[in-house]
């Protein structure tokens, strides 16, 4: 068996990528998730949708005893996904401090635990926030990072750092940075999706909430960016195919395929979409009418993001493979079974 340790497996990202880890029956999934941003019960529907368990140790991965005591139990584990972090945009506005040590010191002591344990794959959940305000797209890996406009972006960018620092030194470990835009949609089975316990801040979430009511209004972020509907442009990419791809990036590792250490690489589907147009993709495939209003811009937010993604595909053989409206109605067959009690 080949062990896999995910941090944050039972966030949305990290819990379909174990499906689809769990998926190839060599792979044994182990996920260290401390629940602040999740529930327990992804980890009982991951087993579900796979056949097979991931067990979740609710660890708090900045505590490096507790995550030690997991490498301890779980000799011989060859690849770590680092997923866990706090990634409110506003919310890490309001706080720093917060999101500085939560991600920061997660990323530290697992790098730590890595090198310690002689894990040699390592992938960090990176995102394109990292670009900060853009001045060309679509956005390429050679495109120079800037400070981002938030703290949170900037632990992204902090955190990328640290990695380069830690393997010009590392004996064992290769990484890669996947460089996600805007993951969205939910798994094609409609038993898992994104279910944020915190407010949620992402859009897909709000739009699935407001048109079951429980939030009663959407706000559109900003009408005055200079786009081609004035909403924000963002690169939305479904999740599934999200967690495809970091099947292939540690496989790519696994098989010793990198040229360099440490490779960066921008998960994206190449293709912009503002926020009015997708909030219509919602439209047309729930056949309902969404209540929003377009308000001020949201602190944090730049206008227009989307990436150029032919690296991938060169080097992983990975491109997105599900549209927009697929996006939206898997996010809504979610939605309606957390609604009628189908989906827990
Ligand atoms: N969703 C997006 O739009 C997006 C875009 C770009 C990058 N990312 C990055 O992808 C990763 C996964 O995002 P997601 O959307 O699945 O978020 P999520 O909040 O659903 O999942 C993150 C998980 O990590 C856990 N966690 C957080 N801090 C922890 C800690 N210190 N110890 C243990 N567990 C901890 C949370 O409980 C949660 O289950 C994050 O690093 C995020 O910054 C997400």
């Amino acid at each position: 068996m080949t062990k896999i340790l995910i941090t944050g497996g039972c966030g949305y990202i990290g819990s379909h990528t174990a499906i689809e880890l769990l998926s190839n029956p060599e792979i044994e999934v182990i996920s260290v998730d401390n629940l602040i941003n999740s529930s327990a019960q992804t980890a009982d529907r991951v087993g579900q949708i796979a056949g097979r368990n991931m067990k979740n140790y609710q660890v708090d991965v900045c505590d490096k005893e507790a995550l030690s005591e997991v490498f301890e139990e779980n000799p011989g584990i060859e690849g770590v996904i680092h997923f866990a972090a706090l990634k409110a945009v506003g919310e890490s506005v309001e706080q720093p401090l917060r999101y500085y040590q939560n991600n920061l010191l997660s990323l530290i002591n697992i790098l730590d635990c890595c090198e310690k344990y002689e894990v040699k794959n390592f992938i960090f959940s990176s995102s394109c926030t990292v670009y900060g305000e853009i001045d060309q797209l679509p956005v390429t890996e050679q495109t120079p990072t800037k400070e981002a406009a938030s703290p949170y972006g900037n632990t992204k960018l902090v955190g990328e750092r640290i990695i380069k620092d830690f393997i010009a030194i590392s004996e064992n470990v290769n990484a890669i940075a996947l460089r996600y835009f805007n993951p969205v949609g939910a798994h094609d089975s409609g038993l898992n999706g994104e279910d944020p316990i915190n407010k949620p801040n992402n859009l897909v979430p709000v739009i699935t909430r407001t048109a079951s009511g429980m939030i009663p209004q959407l706000t559109v972020f900003g009408g005055d960016y200079a786009t081609r509907d004035g909403s924000c442009v963002r690169d939305y990419i479904h999740v599934v195919d999200i967690a495809e791809a970091h099947v292939k990036a540690l496989e790519y590792l696994m098989e010793g395929k990198n040229e360099d250490r440490y490779e960066y690489i921008n998960l994206g589907s190449g293709n912009g979409v503002t926020v009015l147009e997708a909030i219509q993709a919602f439209e047309k495939v729930a056949g309902l009418e969404l209540n929003y209003v377009v308000g001020d811009r949201r602190p944090g937010d730049v206008g227009a993001i989307y990436s150029d993604s032919s690296l991938a595909k060169e080097k992983l053989g990975w491109e997105a493979r599900r549209g927009i409206e697929e996006m939206m109605a898997s996010a809504w067959k979610w939605q309606m079974n957390l609604n009628e009690g189908v989906a827990v």
